[in-house]
């Protein structure tokens, strides 16, 4: 099972086949910054990718769309509710409290 392994803090995150990052992060009770909880519209969620990018699914329309002004700063930005793997990743993002 890839895990994604969150920067700042090193929470480790199991990621089941299909689940998205944010997905994963809420089943095992972290809790994610969103304010539109999974629509891809509030950019909350992003990640920066630090390693294993490769592993990543590919950017769908909803997800272009949505990080469009983000792209031209920062290109390793994805959304953790559309991003999904196939291997281990590490990403920095602030914000995320683990469960408990
Ligand atoms: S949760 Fe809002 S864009 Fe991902």
């Amino acid at each position: 099972m890839p895990t994604v392994r969150v920067e700042p803090d090193g929470f480790l995150i199991d990621v089941d086949p299909g689940e998205t990052l944010i997905e994963a992060a809420w089943r095992l009770g972290y809790v994610w910054p969103t304010t539109c909880y999974g629509q891809a519209e509030c950019t909350r969620c992003h990640v920066e990718v630090i390693a294993g990018a490769e592993h990543l699914s590919p950017v769908g329309d909803d997800e272009a769309t949505t990080l469009h002004l983000l792209w031209g700063r920062r290109p390793n930005l994805r959304l953790a509710c559309r991003v999904k793997l196939d291997g281990d990743v590490v990403v920095r993002k602030r914000g995320v409290r683990g469960p408990g």
